[in-house]
């Protein structure tokens, strides 16, 4: 544990296991989302899941999570792997791609597709991704400066870009989320993720998300749905450029998973390797890189007395390259996924989409969202380094490399 010594709050950044799994599974309402984050994303987010508290966030979380649950993520998988298919399609073949914008526009692809039904070429997605990419230009969300209390290094224009962009895209959303109300009271609403979290009450209050709350909740999934998955797949496919000898396991496995011209839903359980490929880039690149939370009464960590509002950062990324805990955590191995010692350290020292009741709901989608990808892409191309500079690794909203990822994509056959 570190801790940081600001002049108007301090900051203890955290990675031993006890301390994690305290935070965030024995007592977590005593460490609630921070303020400091929430604050610089309300214009965005409004009082959506990723940043509400307390019994306002349970309930939200009672009315999303049958949306993710096992046996609805099939309805997603299909939207999953068309989207998969026009990616296919759009890549230059041979060329220099830069791999992080396209993943992106993949990943937002398919957000629109799972939630809306409508693919990124439809005007109003595309109109909400362009503000999205000003939003995240002009808004270094988990920026470090946050946590060390230096709130004002964000200038004031840029915050008020920020905000501009905040408003664009609820704007966009709420028209997206007016037309999907009335296609429900005209009984013609497609069975998407949208629908069935607009027409889910709370089982407890009997109430559904109102017009102005299903807004936030729909910037939150475009928000962290998109940018995460994104994230992932472009280190996913740069550790493959890195690895030939694993990208062509990946490609014997993917080239007899299927039985017909496009995966099935259940033919995902023959794709075992490629999802310790996906596994084990969420452990070298978690998308999130880090989380933070705040103290709500004076607590004692490490024999340190924290006081009550002190920020407390959790990293995946170190926690999953602790050399105490993981062997030869450094180096890329999608096979040590299938060694009973892997699993029983993941349990507590692998957290890319965090742990305990505030986990990502959206971790299965993701999971699956990740393999089918995987699946298309290497099947038809394969994936080569387009230069020697290897790509650094920057802490944004997510885990982006500083000048780009460059690679080549040549047609298998
Ligand atoms: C590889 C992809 C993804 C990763 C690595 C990821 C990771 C995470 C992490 C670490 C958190 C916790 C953040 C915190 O507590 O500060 C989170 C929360 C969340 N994620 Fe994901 N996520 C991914 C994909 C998705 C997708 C596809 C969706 C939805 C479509 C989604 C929706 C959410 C939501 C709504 C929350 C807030 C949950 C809450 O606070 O109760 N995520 N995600």
């Amino acid at each position: 544990m570190a801790e940081m010594r600001l002049p108007r709050y301090r900051s203890y950044f955290v990675n031993d296991p006890k301390l994690i799994n305290l935070v965030l599974k024995e007592r977590p309402s005593d460490f609630p989302k921070s303020e400091l984050i929430s604050a610089s994303l309300a214009s965005l987010l409004g009082r959506g899941v990723f940043v509400s508290n307390g019994a306002l966030w349970e309930s939200q979380r009672r009315i999303i999570d049958p949306a993710f649950e096992g046996g609805r993520l099939r309805h997603s998988f299909h939207a999953i792997q068309q989207a998969a298919l026009d990616a296919t399609t759009r890549i230059t073949p041979n060329q220099i791609v830069d791999v992080e914008a396209q993943s992106s526009l993949i990943a937002a692809d398919i957000i629109f597709r799972t939630l809306f039904s409508i693919p990124i070429s439809n005007q109003i997605a595309a109109d909400t991704y362009r503000d999205f990419k000003t939003y995240q230009r002009v808004q270094p969300l988990m920026n470090l400066g946050v946590l060390l209390g230096m709130r004002r290094i964000i200038p004031w224009v840029q915050s008020r870009k920020a905000k501009k962009a905040g408003r664009a895209i609820r704007h966009h959303l709420r028209h997206l989320t007016d037309l999907r109300r009335q296609q429900i009271e005209k009984n013609t609403a497609p069975d998407d993720l949208a629908t069935k979290i607009m027409t889910t009450p709370d089982p407890e209050t009997g109430a559904c998300f109102s017009p102005e709350d299903m807004v936030d909740q729909v910037a939150i999934f475009f928000l962290a749905g998109h940018e995460t998955s994104a994230s992932a797949l472009s280190w996913a496919l740069y550790l493959l450029a890195l690895d030939p000898e694993c990208q062509e396991r990946v490609y014997a496995e993917v080239s007899k998973a299927a039985t017909g011209d496009r995966l099935e839903f259940s033919e995902l359980s023959n794709l075992a390797y490629t999802r310790n490929v996906f596994k084990e880039t969420l452990r070298l690149y978690p998308p999130v890189p880090m989380m933070v939370r705040e103290t709500s009464a004076p607590e004692i960590l490490r024999e340190r007395a924290v006081k009550v509002g002190s920020q407390v950062v959790l990293s995946p990324w170190h926690l999953h390259r602790h050399e105490r805990l993981w062997d030869r955590p450094d180096e890329f191995d999608p096979d040590r996924w299938d060694n009973a010692e892997t699993k029983r350290c993941a349990r507590d020292a692998y957290m890319p989409f965090s742990n305990g009741p505030r986990v990502c709901p959206g971790a299965g989608f993701a999971m699956i969202e990740g393999v089918v990808l995987l699946y298309w892409l290497v099947k038809t191309f394969e994936i080569q380094q387009a230069d020697d500079v290897p790509p650094i690794p920057v802490a944004h909203l997510t885990v982006r490399s500083k000048d780009g990822i460059r690679l080549r994509f040549i047609p298998r056959r």
